[in-house]
């Protein structure tokens, strides 16, 4: 048949793609006409008026003016570097993504951020860490959009404007820049009980990471593994950081933000340079995949819920080198987009509410973001795998795509321009069976405990992370100014544990409320303390 695109852009040919920025031996306008004088505008005569007819100097002018796009709505700051993942093969019995084959290896870019202070906030304030991984397969991107803590705020997605609109600046005051430190964050935890078991791991050492490079990384939700015979089981990912997980002290975190509030990445980025290149490894628990998708009794779609790793053991599949830094921040930093609809065969979603709704979210955002729909054309963002896609034309183009109108079938143009799948090489949706039940606007009843494993994150403290974490409470609270706002979580703290809640409370001078519910029996889980916590292989 006819070939299908005649640019040589990586989205086209699957080559590595190019960004280069700057061509030639003379500075020239965005035109390509050489420049002799870029310091000083056309005048009529040295002492002006300028003249309107300068063209360079409107060019620049203008094109500074547009230079800005808007910063993300969270995890506006980030950053960003390039690296390699080498499977260990581990992971092909329950998967058969290519990428996943033993010895395999894949380019990938990860952005690390905060998720609630704007583009120029410090990086090290109290906050959950993103830790976003693209992974350049031959079978198309990968996104492994998750963060340094295994849990989330709410349960359904619908809540993410409200639980963002509550930890982000109040609208009059736009304070505080970077922290959950405020009335309507914990206004909004202590009303939405379900947040509680997050907001105990941001009161822990882990909302004060010592640097990207020690961080854990989580993709939150369960996914659903399919492997070459099309049996599918449910997983988690983690990412083990080989330098152990490692906080700041709150001290040293609340002189580093006015210090060097680009403490993370300065660290990230000089590592890198210094050839200490950062290291994880990828892991999965594996569960089986039953109809009731539950684990230890354990709903695998709350994203609120862990499974801790004495009941399901983190199985290694894999090993990840950052090992170059961006050449341009706004060309990859800045500009790259991740969505957890990047998936290629092998990996799939399941039903986790939260996880269906950011299906939708990112790219949305990302319309307005990136300025239309040919994001993915951006160097950062174009796949390895060769694309051949029926999307056409919108702002900011930049194939030219040859051949007839895309439709399919198709009789002219070659016969065939746009080949039927593969069957063999596709993703294909796993034909899950959906419930026959009524629609409701309602979360399953296995959704409603929210405190047992709150208790056991605490329970799995060591005595010095338990005072960390009462002494953060007491700090956060106590910026609130509604008494009644502290009052309501010391209620929640007293159904996580009394000691936490009779300690933050004397730190507050308000009386230590009792429990309302049952407190859970729980097994402390020492993986859940940082304490001797190290790479577990070499
Ligand atoms: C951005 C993680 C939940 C909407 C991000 C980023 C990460 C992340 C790591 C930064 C990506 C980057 O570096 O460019 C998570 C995790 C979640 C979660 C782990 C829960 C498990 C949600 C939900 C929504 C949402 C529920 C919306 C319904 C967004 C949006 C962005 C974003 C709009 C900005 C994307 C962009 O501008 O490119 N998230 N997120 N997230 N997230 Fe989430």
């Amino acid at each position: 048949g006819a070939p299908q695109t005649r640019t040589p852009t990586g989205a086209e040919t699957g080559a590595p793609p190019t960004a280069k920025g700057q061509q030639g031996a003379y500075l020239t306008t965005a035109n390509g006409a050489r420049l002799r004088d870029t310091d000083h505008s056309l005048k009529a005569g040295p002492r002006g008026p300028v003249l309107l007819q300068d063209h360079h100097l409107r060019e620049k002018i203008t094109h500074f003016d547009h230079e800005r796009i808007p910063e993300r709505v969270v995890h506006a700051r980030g950053a960003g570097a390039h690296g390699v993942f080498t499977a260990y093969g581990t992971g092909e019995a329950v998967t058969r993504a290519g990428f996943l084959k033993k010895g395999r290896e894949t380019e990938v870019f990860v952005r690390f951020s905060t998720v609630l202070g704007s583009r120029g906030s410090a990086d090290t304030v109290r906050d959950t860490r993103g830790f976003a991984t693209k992974f350049y397969t031959d079978e198309g991107t990968f996104d492994l959009v998750g963060n340094n803590m295994p849990v989330f705020f709410i349960q359904d997605a619908i809540k993410f404007p409200d639980i963002i609109h509550a930890g982000k600046p109040h609208p009059d005051r736009e304070i505080p820049q970077a922290q959950s430190a405020h009335d309507t964050f914990w206004d909004f935890v202590s009303l939405h009980t379900e947040a509680q078991h997050h907001a105990l791991w941001n009161m822990s050492d882990r909302g004060i990471p010592r640097s990207y490079r020690t961080m854990e990384g989580f993709g939150v939700h369960t996914f659903r593994l399919v492997n070459e015979a099309g049996e599918t089981v449910l997983a988690k990912f983690h990412w083990k950081p080989k330098l152990g997980v490692h906080s700041l002290t709150w001290e040293e975190a609340q002189m580093l933000s006015g210090m060097d509030p680009d403490f993370h990445r300065r660290d990230l980025y000089d590592a890198i340079e210094a050839g200490a290149y950062p290291e994880w490894e990828l892991g999965i628990q594996v569960f089986p995949d039953t109809p009731e998708e539950t684990f230890a009794g354990i709903d695998l779609l709350d994203p609120t819920k862990i499974v801790p790793e004495e009941l399901a053991e983190v199985q290694p599949i894999g090993k990840l080198v950052l090992n170059r830094t961006p050449t341009n921040f706004f060309a990859e930093t800045e500009q790259v987009a991740f969505h957890l609809g990047h998936l290629p065969p092998g990996i799939d979603v399941t039903n986790d509410p939260l996880l269906q709704g950011r299906l939708f979210s990112y790219v949305d955002t990302q319309l307005t973001r990136l300025g239309g729909p040919n994001f993915s054309q951006i160097p950062i963002n174009r796949p390895h795998a060769a694309v051949n896609d029926m999307l056409r034309d919108g702002f900011h183009q930049h194939a030219v795509h040859a051949g007839v109108a895309p439709y399919r079938p198709n009789s002219l143009d070659g016969g065939n321009p746009f080949p039927a799948g593969d069957a063999e090489q596709a993703f294909v949706d796993v034909p899950v069976t959906v419930a026959q039940a009524p629609k409701v606007r309602a979360n399953p009843a296995s959704f409603d405990d929210h405190y047992s494993q709150a208790r056991l994150f605490w329970a799995s403290m060591s005595p010095v992370e338990k005072e960390h974490i009462i002494r953060a409470y007491t700090f956060e609270l106590g910026k609130c100014y509604h008494q009644a706002i502290k009052e309501r979580q010391l209620r929640s703290l007293a159904n996580i544990d009394p000691v936490l809640c009779e300690q933050v409370a004397a730190g507050l001078g308000l009386p230590a409320p009792q429990p309302s519910v049952p407190l859970a029996d729980v097994t402390p889980s020492p993986a859940l303390s940082q304490v001797g916590r190290e790479w577990p292989s070499d």
